[in-house]
């Protein structure tokens, strides 16, 4: 008897870094994302003896799932679980796999183990794994903000249709994680607290700037966003430089192709890819930009998409 859930990575247009010194894993700052279609991790959660997690076909011992496991069991009866996790996308090289793995992950094991909660307590149940896992619980343009930082739709995927390429510059998992780095920049950088302080009237901002579907708003909003997130990275200390020359290469063949009357932005997470975000008319030009440039490996493509949901399996009670 097993349980299988599939989730898409989102994408944080407006972005998180640094937690509350709290437990619950609470951000600092809202965010705001889309949820993408093409990029999937599946998620089969079996009972077992013990607990055991395989991703993309090997045994991993991951410390975030084991910790994320023991909180959930902390109010929820589960059981020893085997999980086997794919993803058909790289695996943490800024590509936001904890994101889709946590949302499918929380949303097989709520059907599995027969905890019969709400999307909104399986987004919190998801949080707890990883911040952004709570907004691949919904598709389309997603919040999340406190004071209860459970997220929340904002908008259904097929109410602002838009294309978003992801340019690979380099392979292999980051060096450091997100995890590690927002705490460092938490500790250590001396712009935390005006990131911090500025983040609910960039969240109003870019909330206004999307429910009134304002694509150029939009985009300076994001652009702004990502690239304050860089510079507090690059404030802490020891520095955090997640961008190699080709992310900035493709920076600034997207900022040119803007330049030049392109309905286009580009944002990048906690690695060196780098994510175009452009209206659907768009598409051919910004694709064929970002694959002339040298270095660059493979496009990925995505539209919006759904939030996490069941693929198959008769979930049952613990
Ligand atoms: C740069 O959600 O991966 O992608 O909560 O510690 O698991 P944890 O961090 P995580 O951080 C995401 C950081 C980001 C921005 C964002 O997605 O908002």
């Amino acid at each position: 008897m097993q349980t299988t859930a599939v989730a898409h990575p989102n994408i944080a247009l407006l972005k998180y870094w640094g937690k509350q010194d709290a437990p619950g894993n609470l951000p600092a700052t809202p965010s705001l994302s889309i949820t993408l279609d093409s990029l999937t991790t599946t998620t089969t959660v079996a009972e077992a003896d013990f607990d055991q997690f395989r991703l993309n076909g090997q045994v991993v011992a991951d410390a975030k799932v084991l910790r994320t496991l023991a909180s959930w069991r902390r109010h929820h009866p589960i059981p020893p679980l085997t999980i086997t996790s794919h993803n058909n996308f790289p695996t943490a090289a800024g590509l936001a796999s904890s994101a889709s793995g946590f949302a499918a992950l929380a949303t097989a094991v709520d059907a599995h183990c027969g905890l019969d909660l709400t999307q909104v307590e399986r987004s919190e149940l998801a949080r707890r794994g990883s911040a952004s896992a709570a907004r691949s619980i919904h598709g389309g343009f997603v919040i999340l903000r406190g004071p209860d930082w459970q997220a929340q739709p904002l908008l259904p995927e097929a109410a602002w249709p838009l294309q978003v390429f992801v340019a690979i510059t380099a392979a292999g998992p980051k060096a450091v994680s997100s995890t590690a780095g927002m705490e460092r920049s938490r500790t250590s950088s001396p712009y935390f607290d005006a990131w911090v302080a500025s983040a609910e009237v960039d969240f109003a901002a870019m909330r206004q700037a999307v429910c009134a579907r304002d694509f150029n708003a939009l985009a300076d909003l994001a652009e702004a966003s990502c690239l304050k997130m860089h510079a507090l990275m690059l404030s802490s200390h020891p520095p955090l430089l997640y961008w190699n020359g080709v992310t900035v290469e493709c920076l600034q063949v997207i900022r040119a192709l803007r330049e030049d009357g392109c309905q286009v932005f580009a944002t990048v997470d906690a690695g060196p890819q780098v994510k175009a975000v452009c209206k659907l008319d768009e598409a051919k030009r910004v694709e064929g930009a970002l694959g002339q440039v040298a270095g660059v490996g493979r496009i990925l493509r995505a539209g919006l998409g759904p939030g996490a949901a069941l693929r198959q399996g008769r979930p049952r009670s613990c």
